[in-house]
């Protein structure tokens, strides 16, 4: 617990003249707003923690507080609270051993050349350095071991989290959004999912590209099954071939209403570029694959999911009729005008960071989180106490993809996810902060230089826990929270 230190108020008397009248009149203002209960353990709170001069003692009978009383009393908060926080960030920043700037994350198995990345990283084959992480595994036990994989953990078992971990990797890349660092099929600069609409010429319902028609999943069940209910469909690729496959993937798509985005497997958060070309190319996805498909779409009605076999027959029915009425069809596609969901933006955010730059920041938290257990670090105040009896708590908060933290203040007057929320965006307005995305997302998307804040949770949490499950539900989850965790670490998603 932090309070002043002895030595800060020995400022004071130097300060006499102004100090003392701005200590005087705001306390009469304050004084006013206090319960009268609350009164009499107040004044005896304040005048133990306060020596006043002598001869600036306080008069505490007489003057109702006017207007400028209350404005002296808000300037001299503010005033204690400027204090609180330089005294807070000079304590509170212990410096870490190890310098990423100088003494880079260091991993192995890989080559990787960066555009940037916020923390040191580097990639490569050293011989003589213990890297901090390696692809593989390694028998060095100081040595993180990193699986790295996109393909479906159906086919590949080795993908499942818990089957890696068992065999004794420390830190899972998959597509699973519950993955370590996940690695997606999705970006920005990928896929340019704003591109402009283009006429539906094709006479034909839907294009499929699908090379095989073995899948574990019902996907050529499905094929078949919307065959036979009249959809007319242009296969371009091996399986069930009608068209020659060697087309412009994507220009093919924009000429369709509808293109079958059949996955080789039913997984969560299992979704290629199928369903991405689809977005691109303005042509309605029906999906056969990822449960929460939901969850990666543009918006709510942006695609047709076929979870089981049973809902073939309704999925050929809705085809039909949004193929007869082009108003009804050109809704389904209404995101391409007014935008994407900030969910949909939000995730695909996540990609404009590389991932082997999210594997190097997840690596320097661990090794920083580990410094933090020590004593030198929990030691730190982390808040501090004001003469009313309040406190300050010191966060520390950073944007999603970046390494490194800001500092934020709350005070346990208001601790609430809004309060918190509205301390981070003005830390973050008022260092001109530009979200990481600002450059990769499409012109049409990218907003102006307004910060809307999407997610706020502890660093540390999973992307599918972050994006979609963490919330503080109650003030008091975040009060526990903060009080548990001293000078906690917050990761924000500005959208
Ligand atoms: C006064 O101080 C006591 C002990 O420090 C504390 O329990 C009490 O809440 C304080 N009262 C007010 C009104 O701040
Ligand atoms: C489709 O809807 C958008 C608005 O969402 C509108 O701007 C556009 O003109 C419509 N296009 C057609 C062909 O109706
Ligand atoms: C708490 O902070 C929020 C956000 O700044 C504000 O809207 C709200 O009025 C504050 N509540 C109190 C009791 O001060």
């Amino acid at each position: 617990m932090g309070t002043y230190p002895a030595s800060r108020r020995r400022f004071w008397p130097g300060l006499v003249p102004i100090f003392a009248i701005v200590v005087v009149v705001g306390e009469i203002a304050f004084l006013v707003r206090l319960d009268m209960a609350e009164k009499a353990t107040m004044v005896q709170n304040w005048t133990n923690s306060f020596s006043f001069p002598s001869s600036f003692a306080p008069r505490r009978s007489g003057a109702l507080p006017s207007g400028s009383a209350r404005h002296v009393l808000e300037e001299e908060e503010e005033e204690e609270n400027r204090r609180c926080r330089e005294w807070l960030e000079r304590e509170d920043s212990v410096f870490y051993s190890r310098n990423f700037d100088e003494d880079p994350v260091l991993v192995a198995g890989a080559n990787q050349d960066w555009s940037s990345c916020s923390v040191g990283c580097k990639f490569g084959f050293p011989d003589s350095k213990i890297p901090d992480a390696t692809f593989g595994l390694s028998t060095n036990p100081a040595t993180a071991t990193v699986h790295r994989s996109m393909e479906s953990s159906q086919y590949y078992m080795e993908n499942n989290i818990r089957l890696a971990r068992r065999r004794g990797y420390s830190i899972i890349m998959t597509t699973s959004l519950s993955s370590d660092v996940p690695v997606g099929y999705f970006s920005w600069a990928e896929y340019d999912i704003m591109a402009p609409l283009q006429p539906k010429t094709a006479e034909d319902h839907a294009a499929a590209f699908i090379s095989n028609c073995g899948a574990r999943n019902f996907r050529l069940q499905a094929l078949e099954m919307l065959e036979k209910l009249d959809i007319k469909i242009d296969s371009y690729g091996s399986c069930h071939r009608n068209h020659d496959g060697d087309v412009d993937k994507v220009d093919t798509l924009k000429k369709y209403k509808f293109s079958l985005a059949f996955e080789n497997s039913n997984e969560e958060d299992y979704v290629t570029e199928k369903f991405f070309q689809s977005l691109v190319a303005g042509s309605v996805p029906v999906v056969v694959g990822a449960p929460n498909i939901r969850d990666f779409a543009p918006s709510i009605d942006s695609f047709l999911h076929i979870r089981k076999l049973e809902d073939v027959n309704a999925v050929a029915k809705t085809m039909k009729y949004l193929a007869a009425n082009p108003a009804a069809f050109n809704k389904t596609l209404s995101w391409k005008f007014d935008g994407p969901s900030d969910s949909f933006n939000a995730l695909v955010d996540m990609a404009a960071v590389h991932s082997s730059c999210r594997l190097c920041i997840y690596l320097a938290t661990k090794i920083q989180d580990k410094e933090e257990a020590s004593a030198r670090f929990k030691n730190r105040p982390c808040k501090c106490k004001s003469k009313a009896g309040s406190l300050l708590y010191h966060l520390y908060v950073r944007e999603r993809g970046r390494f490194k933290t800001e500092s934020v203040f709350l005070s346990s007057r208001n601790v609430s996810l809004k309060a918190l929320e509205s301390a981070v965006l003005a830390k973050f307005k008022s260092i001109n902060h530009a979200p990481i995305w600002k450059s990769e997302r499409p012109k049409s998307i990218r907003g102006g230089d307004e910060l809307r804040l999407y997610r706020i949770y502890p660093v540390g949490l999973t992307q599918r826990e972050a994006l979609y499950g963490f919330r503080f539900g109650t003030d008091s989850a975040l009060q526990k929270h903060i009080d548990d965790h001293p000078c906690s670490k917050f990761e924000v998603i500005f959208v």
